[in-house]
Parts: C-alpha cells; sequence; structure tokens
C-alpha cells in the first residue's frame, strides 16, 4: 500500500495524451482471441483490467505479444480447454464478457476474480445467456463468481438486458455470434456501443435499429487491425482538474468522442467549464477528438436514470465536481454504483465527509451541498481506482489537499495518471 497526496498549486496548462479506451481494449482481446489470424491493437489500454483480459485469452491458448504500440494476438479460431481456473482479476469487464465468449466454446471453464469481483452480481448475464441454451453455474444460486461453464453449442435467441448495462449486453453478442441462427439482443436504455461498432471489423454480421442489434449467428471471423483512442473515462480526470483550478487550460489529444461516451464533457461544460472539441477524426469505427478544457465558476448538477449509463464510471468524479460547484447538486437513479469496484455511494459520500464536504448518500446516488469547497485531508479508497483519482483530483481544489490511503488501484485502468497530473499542474 502507498499513500499518495495532491496539493492545490498552479494552474493546470499543456497537453496530455491518454491510456488507450479501457472497454475497447477489452472487446479488441476477446474478439481477436476468437478471430483467427493475427489481430492487432495499437494503443491498447496498458493497465492491470486488460492485462487481466490478455493472460486469460494466453491461457486458452491465444499467442500474444505485446510491445510498445500495443499487441499482437495470434487467435485460433477455437480456444482450448485451461486446467487452470481463468482470473480476471479486478474486472466486471473480462469476467462478464469471457463468459459469453465461452458459453459457446466446446470446452469447460472455471472463472473468477479478485474479492471485490467475486462479490458482484453474474446472474444479469447466466440469465439471458440461458435463452441461448449455455449452461453456466455460479455461487449463492448463480449469483456470485466463481463462474462454472460447460460450454456447447448455443441457438440463436431473443434476449434483453435487464440492467442498462454494456458489460451484459457485450457478453450476449459475443455469444450471439457464436450461435446457430439469428438471434436478437435488446436493450431499453442506450449504453456503451463499442461491441456493436467493433463486431463487423471482425466479419461478423450485425444490423442495428434503435435500442435493438440483430446478429446473423456463426458468420466466420477473421482477424483485424484495431487502433484504440483515448480513453475518454481516463480523460475525465485531467479535464475536471483543469474545469476545477482557476486559469487551467488544457488539453486532452486523441480521446474518444463516442456519442455513448462523451456526456461528462458536455455537462462539463453546461456547470460552466469552457469545453470544445477540435479536429475530430475516426479511429476505425470510433470518433475522436482533441478536447480543450478552460477552468470556469462550476454550477451545480441535477443527474436522473436515464443519464446514468453514460456517466456511469465518472459519477464519483462529478460528486467531486458538485462539492465545488455553487449551489445544491443531485444525483438519483444510479443504484448500480453500488456494484462497482467498491460500493461507489458509500465511497463516496464518506470520502466527501471526511474531506469536509456536505453530502447525503441515498440509495441511488446523491444530494451535495457544494459552495464551500472542501478542507481536505485523508481520505480513503476502498482500492477502487476512480474513488482514488477523484479525490486527487479534489486535493487541486481542496484548501490542505488530499491524501488517499492507496494508490495501488490506479494501475487498474491508467498506471500513469498521476504524473500526467503533476506534469500538467507544473
Ligand atoms: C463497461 C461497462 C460499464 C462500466 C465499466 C466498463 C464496459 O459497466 O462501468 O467500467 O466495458 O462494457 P456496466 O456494463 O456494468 O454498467
Amino acid at each position: 500500500m502507498s499513500r499518495a497526496a495532491v496539493r492545490p498549486g498552479r494552474a493546470l496548462r499543456g497537453e496530455a495524451t491518454l491510456p488507450g479506451d479501457k472497454s475497447i481494449t477489452q472487446r479488441a482481446i476477446f474478439l481477436g482471441a476468437l478471430a483467427p489470424g493475427p489481430t492487432r491493437i495499437r494503443n491498447a489500454n496498458p493497465g492491470a483490467d486488460a492485462s487481466a483480459a490478455l493472460r486469460m485469452v494466453r491461457a486458452l491458448g491465444t499467442q500474444v505479444r505485446r510491445d510498445r504500440d500495443g499487441c499482437l494476438l495470434l487467435g485460433g479460431g477455437a480456444l482450448r480447454e485451461c486446467d487452470r481456473v481463468l482470473d480476471a482479476r479486478n474486472s466486471g469487464t473480462a469476467l462478464r464478457l469471457a463468459t459469453g465468449l465461452l458459453a459457446a466454446q466446446p470446452i469447460q471453464s472455471v472463472l473468477t476474480g479478485d474479492a471485490s469481483l467475486r462479490r458482484r452480481p453474474v446472474d444479469r448475464v447466466l440469465r439471458p445467456l440461458a435463452a441461448f441454451g449455455a449452461d453456466i453455474s455460479a455461487r449463492e444460486g448463480g449469483r456470485l463468481p466463481p463462474v462454472v461453464i460447460r460450454g456447447r453449442r448455443l441457438s440463436g435467441a431473443t434476449v434483453a438486458t435487464d440492467v442498462p448495462s454494456a458489460q451484459v449486453k457485450s457478453a450476449l453478442l459475443l455469444a450471439a455470434i457464436q450461435a446457430e441462427g439469428p438471434s436478437i439482443v435488446r436493450e431499453e436504455v442506450p449504453t456503451r456501443d463499442h461491441t456493436e461498432r467493433m463486431l463487423p471489423a471482425f466479419g461478423a454480421r450485425i444490423t442495428r435499429e434503435g435500442g435493438s442489434v440483430r446478429v446473423e449467428g456463426s458468420a466466420p471471423l477473421h482477424a483485424a487491425d484495431i487502433d484504440v483512442p483515448g480513453d475518454p473515462s481516463a480523460a475525465a480526470f485531467l479535464g475536471a482538474a483543469a474545469a476545477l483550478v482557476p486559469r487551467s487550460d488544457v488539453w486532452l489529444r486523441g480521446v474518444s468522442v463516442n456519442p455513448t461516451r462523451r456526456a461528462f464533457f458536455d455537462l462539463l461544460a453546461s456547470m460552466g467549464a469552457q469545453v470544445t472539441f477540435e479536429n475530430e477524426r475516426a479511429a476505425g469505427a470510433e470518433p475522436l477528438a482533441d478536447i480543450r478544457v478552460r477552468a470556469g465558476t462550476l454550477r451545480p448538477i441535477s443527474i436522473g436514470a436515464a443519464e446514468v449509463p453514460g456517466l456511469i464510471d465518472e459519477l464519483p468524479l462529478l460528486a467531486v465536481l458538485a462539492a465545488f460547484a455553487r449551489g445544491e447538486s443531485e444525483i438519483t437513479g444510479a443504484g448500480e454504483l453500488r456494484l462497482k469496484e467498491s460500493d461507489r455511494i458509500e465511497a463516496v459520500a464518506e470520502a466527501l465527509r471526511a474531506a469536509g464536504g456536505t453530502v447525503d448518500p441515498r440509495p441511488d446516488g446523491w444530494r451535495i451541498v457544494g459552495g464551500g469547497g472542501l478542507e481536505g485531508g485523508d481520505v480513503e479508497t476502498r482500492g477502487d481506482h476512480r474513488i482514488a483519482m477523484a479525490f486527487l483530483v479534489a486535493g487541486l481544489r481542496a484548501r490542505r489537499g488530499v491524501r488517499i490511503d492507496d494508490d495501488g488501484a490506479i494501475a487498474v485502468s491508467d498506471p500513469h495518471f498521476l504524473s500526467r497530473l503533476r506534469r500538467l499542474a507544473r
């Protein structure tokens, strides 16, 4: 465990490039393992979650080479049964996606994760996968990892996700592309759509209409070249820092502005920061841009259930920004936060209070009274990367700075976050 501290200092200036998007990287890893031939993933996310996914596909027989540019996978077209338990470590995405992937492979697999992941539900994936004929069981009556998958031939099905979750939707899509016959995967509230965007590059045949994806089953797959744009959820922390510290002016280069991921930056603009999107371009099927953020006086926010999926990973950070905004903010409809790497509703409430904030946790969000800023001090991160980064950002503006109990979890998504933040503040 190592502590880290951030104190108020200079305005943030200059530019930063971001690690490759974690969600896109993990999708490319699992599809690259399934598709025969060499798949190159450029600008792959360097964090521990992506490494966990790589180790899993390696254990399933995929050759993996990592280099400065990203990684190269040599998919064999079929996965090999593994004589060990596959460990997704802290990564919900790796565990849920692998469940859909492996349900259709003629092998048996056991999936687990670290103590945090073993507390996070899998029934949301197992239930709809059963409609394809999948044979999967899990601890506590199918609720929690470890997950045991007896892979078998699946038949196409019409299924709907019963929670708004891109992980669940993606697991279903990975099963559907291997199933016999067509499938339809439906979601009521739109969630990040990276899997849908990436599937055609690997040869899968899909059509999208509203909240439905139609998949033609068992289309032959082929390897692909994937360019991963900068991770908007990693960029959000630097953007928030620039918005908070007076006179800051920061360029975030090459960030994904996928419509299902850019809501944080749009909200930051409506709160009063100056945010502009420049050099909009594409990396394969994904749009990206350079985002310029200049500081501003922040107004409070009100976020409800419909906006939550588009901001899901940024909500702890928004809670921090709300503590510095002039007035009362309310975030509701975000009960999913209790099922993340930590119970993020409790973790944020406790950390905000420790830093002198006024927060009222609710079953599905928070009421936060801004205006007075934060005093700062010691906060606990509960081993959660997004709590750690959100409160280090708070330290830039809290009167006494903020010290976190452990910076280890940051490596899950953005191992170089602190040095990037410090370089901008120099
Ligand atoms: C992710 C989806 C979201 C998000 C997570 C990554 C993905 O989870 O919180 O960090 O890569 O699909 P849910 O799908 O559970 O909401």
